[in-house]
């Protein structure tokens, strides 16, 4: 575990970028250090490998004071991810993740099998490893940044705004890789970012500072947002925080109904059945959802797809949040969302109300134990 006990760090201007900052930072998990620009969240992230040296304080690794390691060790230990990736352009991209087991000592065909290896692990395609970075695009080189960190297999991966400077599509992207990876290698990471939905999503623990290098809150984030520590949390926070917070919630005591589910082949008795009911469901015979439509809309044997109203995005019944449940219904003609099985056959359907019942029930349940971790 790293231990950042009671540090401050004052540069020599007299600025103090951190004010006795004490966190533990679990093992095997990403901690996020986020807030407003100059709150010190860099400097915090240099102090660990100590390329910043603290003024007060103590950070230990593994109840072990950081000054008493060589610096090299220490830092053999740690990968580092920068913002725009802070590759070497004259270097393939090969070379580039090769460097770090290269200067380790690892042999030239090795270090590069292993920079082979690594880039199938961050998604990049073997046909770029002999290419440079300005021939990458800012997503790829960002892959590559996150490659060379990964190349020695340190235990320890620090990265200080790794995605900030690709667009949002493309930032989803690298997010849902780095979870994946660290599903794969739980490493222990500490993850810098301004961004606080960055922080809500990849965090399992999250570290607010405020400027002046104060910490304001360490929390899981779904405890952040249901209980901010003060008003500078909550507006850091900002809009939407109750329905955010949903996303911690999972759908699986939602029950769903298949009365409303009919497949596109439906008799007419099947249909009768069903017409005091506002709105029918219609699969195709995999009973893969196709549509709503009103019941009397509907005549046997000549359902048009092309006829039925959207049904939008249906959520993975049980796989999926409350809040993936909620804004499936919201977009709903009919008000009812529509959950999926891992096949992407109709589950169910669930009404708004009935979401609207288990919402109520996640929070008195989460008043005491913390909610489930779901992403
Ligand atoms: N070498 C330095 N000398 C003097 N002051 C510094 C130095 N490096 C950083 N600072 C100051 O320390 C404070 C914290 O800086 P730091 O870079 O850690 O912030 P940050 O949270 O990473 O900000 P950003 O989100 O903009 O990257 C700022 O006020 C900054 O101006
Ligand atoms: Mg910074």
């Amino acid at each position: 575990m790293i231990r950042i006990d009671s540090v401050t760090k004052r540069y020599p201007d007299g600025t103090v970028a951190v004010d006795r900052l004490s966190l533990e930072i679990p093992d095997r998990a990403i901690t996020v250090l986020v807030g407003p620009s100059g709150c010190g969240k860099t400097t915090t992230l240099r102090m660990i490998n100590r390329m910043v040296e603290p003024s007060e304080g103590m950070i230990t690794i593994d109840g072990v004071d950081t000054r008493k390691q060589p610096v090299n060790t220490l830092r053999r230990g740690m990968g580092y991810v920068i913002q725009n990736a802070g590759l070497f352009q004259h270097r393939t991209i090969l070379d580039n993740i090769a460097t770090v087991p290269r200067l380790l000592g690892t042999g030239k065909a090795e270090a590069r099998d292993r920079a082979r290896e690594l880039m199938g692990r961050v998604g990049l395609d073997a046909a770029l490893a002999k290419r440079y970075p300005y021939q990458l695009s800012g997503g790829q080189q960002q892959r590559v940044g996150v490659a060379r960190a990964l190349a020695a297999d340190p235990p320890v991966l620090l990265m200080d705004e790794p995605f900030s400077a690709v667009d949002p599509v493309v930032r989803k992207g690298l997010q849902d890789e780095l979870l994946r990876i660290q599903d794969e290698l739980g490493k222990t990471i500490v993850f810098v970012t301004h961004d606080i939905d960055e922080a809500v999503k990849l965090g399992t623990m999250v570290a607010v500072l405020r400027t002046g290098g104060k910490l304001a809150q360490f929390a899981p984030p779904a405890e952040l947002l249901s209980r901010p520590a003060d008003a500078f949390v909550e507006d850091f926070l900002g809009a939407d925080r109750g329905i955010r917070r949903l996303s911690f919630f999972p759908s699986d005591g939602l029950e769903l109904t298949t009365e409303a589910v009919v497949a596109i082949d439906a008799g007419a008795e099947q249909l009768a059945a069903r017409a005091d009911l506002p709105y029918l469901l219609v699969t195709d015979l995999d009973g893969r959802p196709l549509g709503w439509s009103e019941p009397d809309r509907l005549t046997a044997g000549e359902i048009e797809p092309g006829q039925l109203l959207s049904c939008g995005r249906p959520f993975a019944a049980g796989r999926d949040s409350l809040r993936a449940a909620l804004d499936c219904a919201v977009l709903s003609p009919s008000g009812w969302a529509v959950g999926v099985d891992a096949e992407g056959r109709a589950a169910g359907v669930v009404s708004q109300q009935a979401i609207a019942q288990a919402i109520r029930g996640a929070h008195e349940e989460s008043a005491s134990p913390q909610p489930k971790v779901l992403r």
